[in-house]
């Protein structure tokens, strides 16, 4: 028998077992995209808190709460004084500064410049830096003069039993 190099090589058998092939490997890629869908859907509901507490961080709109820490007794720290301590950390130094009879102003004394210990002044009534003449609003914590551009970090305090107490500490948006 003559064989002819020009026949289209037809065979039943494996033209169908072909699209049977075809056919399997669009259902196994449309089932792996199901899959697929499917895991990243479930990612997303099951990360959803995380994800909005994230985004919170990120966004910095909710406040620092660390548990309350006595700072002084009311009676031991007079009106215009300032006290020093730290929150939340050891090493997050502080102010308190007693502004009237129920009046009290807290910050992180950091200068948010360069970091140089920022100081109560009675006499003047600003918070002043001596590195680079940096000052400080004492009632809001933003920088009035010198080079700092961003308020410093506020302290929320509490009077409770005659012992003032920090309780948290404010954010601000970047
Ligand atoms: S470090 Fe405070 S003004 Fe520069």
């Amino acid at each position: 028998m003559c064989h002819n190099n020009n026949q289209f090589p037809y065979d039943e058998d494996n033209f169908t077992h072909n699209i049977n092939r075809l056919n399997e490997r669009k259902l196994d890629r449309r089932g792996f995209m199901k899959t697929l869908v499917g895991a990243a859907g479930l990612f997303a509901v099951s990360t959803l808190p995380w994800g909005a507490v994230a985004a919170k961080e990120l966004m910095s709109l909710g406040d620092k709460s660390y548990p309350k820490k006595a700072i002084t007794k009311v009676n031991k720290l007079q009106i215009g004084d300032s006290v020093k301590f730290t929150y939340p950390g050891e090493h997050d130094d502080a102010l308190l500064i007693r502004l009237g009879e129920n009046e009290y102003k807290a910050y992180q004394n950091a200068c948010t410049h360069l970091r140089c210990p920022v100081l109560w002044n009675k006499e003047s009534g600003d918070m002043l830096c001596p590195c680079h003449h940096g000052k400080f609003d004492v009632r809001s914590g933003e920088p009035t003069a010198g080079p700092p551009r961003r308020p410093l970090p506020e302290i929320f305090v509490k009077v409770e039993n005659g012992t003032v107490y920090a309780t948290r500490v404010k954010r601000y948006e970047a």
